[in-house]
């Protein structure tokens, strides 16, 4: 199996094949149709400070083209996690990622202390790039500055893997994650959500009740793919790559524009089970095309 194992920072994982923040609970939701074991590693629901009741419903819309959310990083405060969450996950067999919000550099920095001794959570995910969120959320994501700021100050107290999760709604994507890298994070993960809305031509009114969201599922895939691409081209940090995949080909193709690992999202909604589908597929891939390790299709686009 050493075949499909990839490297994170100090993670060594199984595969290169994750789930997304916020679209797979704390992973015990989805027992019955995934052996959670098998995941390269599970990004459990994103946390923050203080508990937060998130933003007014509706706060979902499908379309057509995709999924709006604005859930407004809904959570019961890191405390809750730490005390009544993390007891009951932390023996699965594969490794558990927080991913942490706030609204000052002051929150991320204290939700990260409170998480750094937990012996079975070996990274966090820094989220920079929450679209739904008045404070913070994004708005440390979109500009080299705050980005590089909140990495430093939470690098200073979190000396284990240190994932920074960028926005796509920026275009210097390759400069603020260089930014990050000279921060100190050990890997970026892109892309969060798009800036979008959707509109109720009836009834004349947004389909959100903040009227923005964040759209995800495979139309943002292309525009995904690009921005991995352009990001493994400017650092030398792995770079972990989601947006849309809902299949082992998706993976490959994130793998192949420079992801170490992936993270499925959306599409673990739609089919509960896709992670172990793609996991099976990756490694059919490699026996077809007589490769042998994921090394091999890592960034190896042949341009
Ligand atoms: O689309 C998103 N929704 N991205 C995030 O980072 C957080 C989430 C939310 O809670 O709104």
């Amino acid at each position: 199996m050493d075949r499909l194992s990839v490297k994170i920072g100090n993670l060594k994982l199984q595969n290169p094949v994750t789930t997304a923040s916020g679209t797979f609970g704390y992973g015990v939701e989805y027992a019955d149709f995934v052996d959670l074991d098998r995941l390269g590693a599970i990004f459990v629901k994103g946390t923050t400070v203080e508990p937060r009741e998130g933003n007014d419903y509706p706060r979902m819309a499908e379309t057509p083209s995709g999924m709006l959310n604005s859930v407004g990083l809904q959570n019961r405060g890191v405390d809750y996690f730490v005390g009544q969450i993390y007891p009951g996950i932390k023996d699965y067999n594969t490794h558990i990622v927080v991913n942490v919000s706030g609204s000052t550099l002051e929150d991320y920095v204290q939700c990260a202390q409170k998480l750094v001794d937990l012996e079975k959570v070996p990274a966090i995910e820094l989220n920079i790039s929450c679209p739904n969120v008045k404070e913070g959320g994004m708005a440390f994501g979109t500009s080299c500055r705050s980005a590089a700021a909140v990495t430093r100050a939470v690098r200073d107290v979190y000396p284990k893997t240190l994932i920074v999760k960028l926005s796509p709604n920026v275009t210097d994507i390759a400069e603020i994650a260089r930014a990050v890298e000279d921060e100190g994070a050990d890997s970026v993960s892109l892309v969060n959500t798009f800036l979008g809305m959707a509109i109720d031509a009836e009834r004349r009114r947004p389909r959100l009740s903040t009227v923005t969201g964040g759209l995800s599922g495979p139309c943002i895939k292309p525009i995904a793919l690009r921005m991995v691409w352009q990001v493994y081209n400017a650092v030398k940090i792995p770079v972990i790559g989601m947006g849309g995949i809902s299949s082992a080909t998706d993976a490959i193709e994130f793998m192949l524009a420079g992801s170490t690992a992936i993270q499925i999202g959306t599409y673990n909604f739609i089919d509960p089970a896709i992670s172990m589908k793609v996991i099976d597929g990756i490694e059919d891939y490699l026996k077809r095309h007589k490769l042998n390790s994921v090394s091999e299709i890592i960034g190896k686009l042949e341009i």
